[in-house]
């Protein structure tokens, strides 16, 4: 039976998303969860919101987030309950947050690597299985432990430390000019 995996972008990663659902879509059953057109102002958690959602309700086995780092798209899928996202872009990664962390989301960053390298993180990903061995369940269990309680956050995370002086900046470059930011 093909995997069920859902692909989702922004327009930091529309280009790529296209890409790989071009790619995949013979060897697995992609359900593409959007952007369905190039729109230089759409945000990224639009997007995270209905692949996240169809991960941890089972519609899909797997995720894909594409976004500009894939930085937005990972913090705003692991809001989600259910939701083991990273973003990795080594091929290490990409296999063994699987196989020992169960990872269901994957998050690209489409302004950091191309096409051929999505292509192989991509594989990796969705090729592994998560082991279940005994301390890899006794860990995730832990990681669903810290979904359910009640947060309480340290003042200092909400108020983050006033620096006295601003930090020496020690390399500056012009940056070009990107109205899709
Ligand atoms: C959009 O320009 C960009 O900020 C977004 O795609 C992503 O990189 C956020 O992490």
């Amino acid at each position: 039976m093909k995997l069920n995996v859902a692909i989702g972008a922004d327009h930091g990663g529309f280009e790529l998303k296209q890409e790989l659902v071009r790619r995949l879509s013979g060897s697995v059953d992609i359900v593409d969860k959007g952007a369905h057109e190039f729109d230089a102002h759409d945000d990224y958690p639009d997007y995270v919101m209905l692949v996240g959602r169809a991960v941890a309700e089972g519609e899909v086995d797997r995720g894909i987030i594409i976004c500009g780092s894939g930085v937005g798209a990972c913090v705003a899928a692991n809001k989600i309950p259910g939701v083991r996202a990273c973003v990795c872009h080594d091929t290490y990664s990409a296999h063994q947050g699987v196989e020992h962390d169960d990872q269901n989301v994957l998050c690209l960053g489409a302004r950091v690597i191309g096409v051929e390298v999505a292509t192989e993180l991509t594989v990796a990903f969705l090729m592994a299985r998560f082991t279940a061995e005994e301390r890899h369940v006794r860990r995730l269990e832990k990681v669903a432990a810290l979904e359910k309680e009640p947060q309480v956050v340290p003042e200092e995370v909400v108020a983050p430390p006033e620096f006295e002086t601003e930090p020496e900046l020690q390399i500056e470059y012009e940056e070009g000019e990107d109205e899709n930011e």
